[in-house]
């Protein structure tokens, strides 16, 4: 199998860029049938979901809407801290059907968070949809009403998910080898 070195860690293929497609294809149906006629805004979170975001968004056959914003980052793997702010939001959520887009749900900590802090605006709901979830990890109550794939409690690189800002550009989705 195929396997790569980024620093000091070697990590292998675990989820192909074909699968990913297939996946992602799928999810996109299933949003733009639940969610027609409500002009969803898709609130990607950057830097880790530019790429599911984009691909994802381009299966959208509904009228919709996405906007990004940014949190606090992340550095090596293990979750450094909480994030309480969201940046960048230029879009009244009020009334609106937001469905936030994200790279990962690991420990659940930063969409807890997010989910607070969006509320204060009152929009008409919110949904979440993620690429990835660990749920060996989760440590808060949460509901992903869109999940692509349920992984181990491994680390992962690849399709906007980094190592230290490395590992985005890859194609396929990998983890930690060793
Ligand atoms: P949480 O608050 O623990 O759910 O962390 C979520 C954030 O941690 C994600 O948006 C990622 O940026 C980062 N993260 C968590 N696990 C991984 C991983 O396996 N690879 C890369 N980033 C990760």
């Amino acid at each position: 199998m195929e396997s790569i070195k980024i620093y000091d860690k070697t990590f292998k293929v675990s989820i192909s860029a074909e699968v990913i497609k297939k996946r992602v294809e799928e999810l996109g149906k299933q949003i733009s049938k639940e969610m027609e006629g409500r002009n969803p805004l898709f609130l990607a979170v950057l830097n880790g979901s530019f790429i599911f975001g984009a691909d994802l968004y381009r299966e959208i056959t509904i009228p919709s809407e996405i906007t990004f914003v940014k949190l606090a980052s992340y550095a090596g793997t293990v979750t450094t801290g909480i994030v309480s702010e969201v940046i960048g939001l230029n879009v009244d959520l009020t009334g609106r059907d937001v469905i936030i887009v994200e790279d990962i749900v690991d420990t659940g900590l930063t969409m807890q968070q997010m989910l607070e802090t969006l509320s204060l605006q009152n929009p008409a709901s919110v949904k979440i949809c993620t690429l990835l979830t660990k749920p060996e990890k989760l440590q808060v109550p949460l509901t992903l009403d869109y999940v692509a794939f349920e992984i181990p409690n491994l680390f992962v690189v690849g399709y906007g998910l980094d190592y230290d800002q490395q590992g985005r550009n890859l194609k396929d989705i990998y983890e930690l080898a060793e």
